[in-house]
């Protein structure tokens, strides 16, 4: 077992009692530099130590860390998340879900990380993905629907995760098109859908999903800070991230059936309903080039329609550009 596993199994058997430096460097056999050295680093893991001089060090808090059995304890699907990975650190969970697909991962299956050092976003931006800080997790769906349906299912996720981030905060969050997150005009929650198809048969989707849940304002890059937000800034609690995935997976699965049953309809009623973007005039691109209209529903295929000012209506797909 690594030194600083070591130390933190004495510090937890002692209760919440003080351990001495010395104790320490005499039960594990190192220097108390090294225990020191240590200690700092898990300091910087989210550790909270109590350290006082003749006393030693006594554990007051360890990072909120996802694990495999708090997640199944909280799962009550039949398919989404039954597979899941767990992993400290990945480039991406998006690379890892294709890679699971190529080796035969079935639907469902759910790959989560800590920590991303090359998180993607929409349209070649990077996702911020400090370390057991948000939910960083990549789902792997194999819906039988026409190819060209596929952007239906970026919107059934959006609908998904709004009705679960309402749970913690209200009718305050919204979906901007086509699958934003906004608590009260900021960022806290993206989606990122990759598909594989030939011809006109879609193979599976790997829907990514990056939500800010305990980041503090620091936690944020400069440029991010007047534009994201996280769900612990907006409720000023800790989130418990396993509670959110599991009740997000619930959302998925139910509104997931309600799409094979029904068809897209109810979902883009769904949609509709908590959208921030219908109504407002916005800017997009469309096939023929860049387009200002005003954003008016949602058409059968999962695109924007927009209303230009010559009165003629015409399908986004792309995301908005901001203006
Ligand atoms: C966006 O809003 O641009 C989409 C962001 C999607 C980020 C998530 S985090 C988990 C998964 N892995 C990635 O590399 N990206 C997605």
């Amino acid at each position: 077992m690594a030194l600083k596993q070591r130390i933190l199994e004495l510090l937890r058997s002692a209760g919440g009692d003080f351990v001495s430096g010395e104790q320490l460097s005499e039960s594990l056999g190192v220097s108390r530099t090294a225990i020191w050295k240590h200690i700092r680093a898990l300091r910087e893991e989210g550790y909270v130590f109590e350290a006082v001089s003749h006393r030693g060090y006594r554990l007051e808090q360890e990072p909120n860390r996802l694990t495999a059995a708090a997640l199944i304890a909280n799962l009550s699907t039949n398919v989404l998340g039954r597979q899941l990975t767990l992993f400290d650190e990945v480039d991406s969970t998006q690379n890892v879900a294709h890679e699971l697909v190529r080796q035969g991962a079935e639907e469902g299956t759910l790959i989560i990380a800590e920590q991303q050092t090359q998180g993607r976003g929409r349209q070649g931006r990077a996702w911020h993905s400090p370390k057991g800080k948000g939910i960083y997790m990549s789902l792997v769906l194999k819906p039988r629907i026409p190819l060209h349906f596929t952007p239906q299912l970026t919107l059934l996720v959006a609908v998904a995760l709004c009705r679960t981030m309402s749970q913690y905060v209200g009718d305050r969050v919204g979906i901007k098109w086509p699958n934003d997150l906004l608590i009260d005009g900021r960022k806290v929650s993206g989606i990122l859908l990759e598909s594989r198809a030939d011809d006109e048969r879609l193979h599976y989707v790997v829907a990514g999903i990056g939500i800010g849940v305990n980041l503090t304002a620091e936690d944020y890059p400069p440029e991010l800070h007047k534009v994201a937000t996280s769900l612990r800034m907006e409720t000023g609690v800790e989130i418990d991230r396993a509670a959110f995935i599991c009740a997000f997976l619930a959302e998925l699965e139910e509104l997931y059936g309600l799409y094979h049953r029904e068809g897209f309809a109810p979902i883009q009623a769904l949609w509709e309903a908590r959208s921030v973007s219908l109504g407002k005039r916005v800017t997009a691109v469309a096939a023929t080039g860049t387009i200002t209209g005003v954003a008016e529903r949602i058409d059968d295929s999962g695109a924007l329609m927009l209303r230009l000012d010559d009165g003629t209506s015409l399908p986004v797909y792309s995301g908005l550009l901001e203006t």
